[in-house]
């Protein structure tokens, strides 16, 4: 989704800017520009398209040491080049890049700005003519801002420039994530820390409604009322080279490839010295104080949930409900007495999901965050926080996070159910060793996933995946997966539910991928597959070693019940892969889609 760099100090702004968009471009966008300042005034460049195409259009001439950037992903206006930001008022004096949502923006507009001829669509674009207006009225360009601010409702990023200030960038949030980089002679904007990784790893957190001016030489942070704010930068502990695709042509693969050491590193990350699995004390406590779980999350995190959900009913006896957290915040069940909200989101930064933890902080109740962004959002305003480990996810669809939260998820149950009595009887942390070689096979038979693929989906218009109890949970991520990056419409149900509507849809030569992992259902799932094979479907059956039958076209190696969706999912992700290839689509930045979905 959207993002955004500044850049202020003695080198060539342009530059660094450009190279910071191209560390978001994983996020998604559709247009992006960059707004550079030096004694000549203030040079906008933006572009509709890839940061290759505004790359190409930037006057190379032009020098300066300050400037701020963006990738826009559209929501107010559709992607153009009027639309894209940098913003400008009509004077030109003020240029602005914006993340978020105003909800607000028309009635400020006709409060305000009835004679301005606004040159977007954008709500952006109001922001920058209002603090235009305050100027032009007489306060100072900090006050103007600040006035600004207070009159804006929803989510915002925000970096500005003032032609008549050589040594500011302007910076402001509320909901949406900023941080503010420090080097030496040098600061810098970034929606996202990898963005500036390349000139520093020291960042400030910003606080929603915090007033910030970013200097050559230092970072003045005070509050909306204008009270002076310390805060000491952390270390940003990423390694520039996790974020580097390095021979594999695409992020995704590299990503798949790299679930079996994710196993690995959690299985270790989450040991105590004594060898055993664990979580905090404090988390622990709090889990079993809860009467009931409430998970609350977004698109693969959401499979995810519903696979935890089984581990803590089955492994801690503790019910749980599973949530789209889109819905929830705005149709809220009723609670249980002493309910434990658990937001499981890979990039922390979800705006549907925070939204739910801002009302859940509201009423008072204790939130876990199971996340793989150590400081993001929902880590940072949730009580409790459960590390993926997992490293940096760049893909837009989301593969190593998922097994990761899958397997966060299965230790937190594990470690709750062993502590409250429950006669847990496996060893988690050999199954889980179990699952990681389980991984490494399948990701090392990519020929004959890309053979599959071929065979299933090289001209399929739409395809099913169904499975039973967890195999369910894995085939809704299994279809997300397809359709996310091969734009294949794919869907994703219980086998039980076929004839009950969706068989009508099968017809010669419709691909059902059916998974076979769990032993108590296998033989139900094999008479779904004989039912739409006598309608003509062409079915791949995965099954698991020690269930599988002659006719199934891949055999997952065999690993405990509990945990195949960590194993099972692997195909299906190297299928989509395979299949998205196949159809020359842009397997790391599908298109309308964003990795981190910062507006509601
Ligand atoms: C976006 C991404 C999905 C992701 C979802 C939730 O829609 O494209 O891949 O599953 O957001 O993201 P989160 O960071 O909260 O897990």
């Amino acid at each position: 989704m959207c993002g955004i760099v500044g850049y202020n100090g003695g080198l060539d702004a342009k530059e660094i800017l450009l190279k910071g968009l191209e560390k978001l471009e994983y996020r998604g966008y559709d247009s992006a520009g960059i707004a550079v300042r030096n004694e000549e005034g203030v040079t906008v460049f933006k572009e509709k398209g890839r940061i290759a195409d505004l790359r190409a259009s930037v006057n190379l001439n032009v020098s300066a040491d300050i400037g701020i950037g963006h990738t826009r992903w559209a929501t107010h206006g559709v992607p153009n080049k009027l639309n894209a930001h940098p913003h400008q008022s009509t004077s030109g004096r003020f240029t602005l890049v914006h993340n978020g949502v105003i909800e607000n923006y028309h009635l400020l507009q006709k409060a305000y700005l009835k004679g301005i001829q606004m040159q977007s669509d954008t709500d952006t674009e109001v922001i920058v003519q209002l603090v235009d207006l305050f100027a032009k009225e007489g306060l100072s360009t900090v006050e103007a801002f600040r006035k600004t601010l207070s009159l804006l409702h929803g989510s915002y990023a925000l970096a500005l420039l003032d032609q008549e200030d050589e040594d500011t960038i302007y910076v402001a949030k509320n909901k949406s994530p900023l941080l503010v980089g420090v080097g030496e002679g040098f600061n810098v904007v970034a929606s996202d820390a990898m963005a500036m990784l390349q000139v520093t790893d020291q960042f400030i957190e910003l606080r929603d409604k915090e007033v910030v001016l970013v200097h050559k030489d230092k970072v003045e942070i005070t509050t909306l009322d204008g009270r002076a704010v310390e805060r000491k930068p952390f270390t940003a502990e990423l390694d520039a080279s996790d974020i580097e695709k390095g021979t594999y042509p695409h992020y995704m693969l590299k990503e798949m490839d790299e679930q079996p050491g994710v196993v690995r590193k959690i299985i270790q990350e989450y040991s105590n010295e004594a060898g055993e699995l664990t979580i905090d004390d404090q988390i622990l406590e709090a889990i079993k104080a809860a009467d009931r779980l409430y998970i609350i999350a977004a698109g693969t995190s959401y499979h995810a949930g519903l696979v935890g959900k089984q581990y803590f009913e089955k492994l801690a006896g503790i019910p749980v409900e599973v949530h789209i957290s889109s819905e929830f915040g705005y149709n809220m069940p009723l609670l249980s007495e002493k309910p434990l909200f658990i937001f499981i989101t890979q990039s922390g930064e979800t705006a549907d999901s925070r939204q739910v933890l801002v009302k859940v902080k509201e009423l008072n109740y204790p939130a876990l965050t199971i996340t793989n962004v150590p400081g993001s959002t929902l880590s940072r305003e949730a009580d409790y926080t459960l590390l993926l480990h997992a490293g940096p996810e760049i893909a837009v669809a989301s593969t190593k996070a998922y097994v990761a939260q899958v397997a966060v998820l299965a230790i937190a149950a594990y470690v709750t159910g062993k502590s409250l009595g429950k006669g847990v009887v496996l060893d988690l942390k050999q199954e889980l060793a179990i699952v990681a070689n389980g991984i490494q096979t399948i990701v090392d038979s990519k020929d004959e996933l890309e053979q599959i693929a071929e065979d299933y989906l090289k001209i399929a218009r739409n395809a099913f995946f169904i499975g039973r109890n967890l195999d369910f949970c894995v085939s809704v991520e299994g279809a997300l997966k397809l359709k996310e990056i091969s734009y294949i419409q794919a869907e994703g149900f219980a086998g039980g539910e076929l004839k009950h509507g969706t068989i009508a849809l099968i017809e010669e030569g419709t691909p059902v991928f059916a998974l076979a992992t769990q032993e108590q259902v296998a033989l139900n799932i094999r008479g779904n597959v004989k039912e739409v094979v006598a309608r003509g479907a062409n079915a791949c059956i995965i099954s698991m070693e020690g269930l599988n039958e002659e006719g199934d076209r891949l055999v997952i190696p065999k690993v405990h019940t509990l945990l195949t969706p960590l194993v099972a999912v692997v195909p299906l992700q190297l299928i989509s892969y395979y299949a998205a290839l196949h159809r020359r689509c842009d397997v790391d930045k599908p298109r309308n889609l964003a990795k981190s979905v910062t507006v509601e």
